[in-house]
């Protein structure tokens, strides 16, 4: 049984698709599974927004095949571990959660690089073009650490 890894943000459109794709580059496939959902519907079946697969694409990152879904509450289930782009996704998933159990496999992404501060990885979905550059770096290091963590706790 693979470990199961998701990546939940907003719109399942910008940030959490690059997660996935980043964080996935960085972990044997054999071992690790790792996916992607939004805590909103809008983008349910869409591909990422154009902007991230430009970016994507400049690092060698194909995310193209990435389709949007829904968090659901089934997903604590399925998931060992749920890092979220934001606090108010934080909030949004956590209101799902039933059990101590579901609550302690969500985690503030940013915490594995800043630990306890809660940093949210900005929305770029609205903003300037460099929005997604800066998003794409803060991930790509967290990524780095999050990588070494899961390999040493599970090869
Ligand atoms: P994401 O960005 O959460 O990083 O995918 C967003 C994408 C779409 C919307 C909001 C945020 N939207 O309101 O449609």
């Amino acid at each position: 049984m693979p470990v199961k890894i998701l990546m939940v943000c907003l719109g399942n459109i910008c940030r959490s698709p690059l997660a996935e794709g980043i964080l996935a580059s960085k972990l044997p496939k054999d071992t690790f599974k790792v996916d992607s959902a939004g805590t909103g519907s809008w983008h349910i079946g869409h591909s990422p927004d154009e902007r991230s697969i430009a970016i994507a694409n400049k690092y060698n990152l194909d995310i193209t095949n990435q389709r949007g879904r829904q968090f659901s509450k089934d997903d604590f289930d399925s998931y060992d571990y749920i890092y979220v782009m934001d606090n108010s996704n934080y909030t949004n998933v956590i209101a799902l959660a039933t059990t101590q159990d579901q609550k302690d496999k969500v985690a503030m992404i940013l915490n594995n690089l800043y630990p306890n501060e809660n940093v949210d990885v900005p929305d770029p979905y609205f903003g300037m073009t460099n929005g997604f550059e800066i998003v794409y770096d803060m991930l790509d290091k967290v990524s780095d650490v999050i990588s070494k963590k899961l390999i040493e706790k599970h090869n």
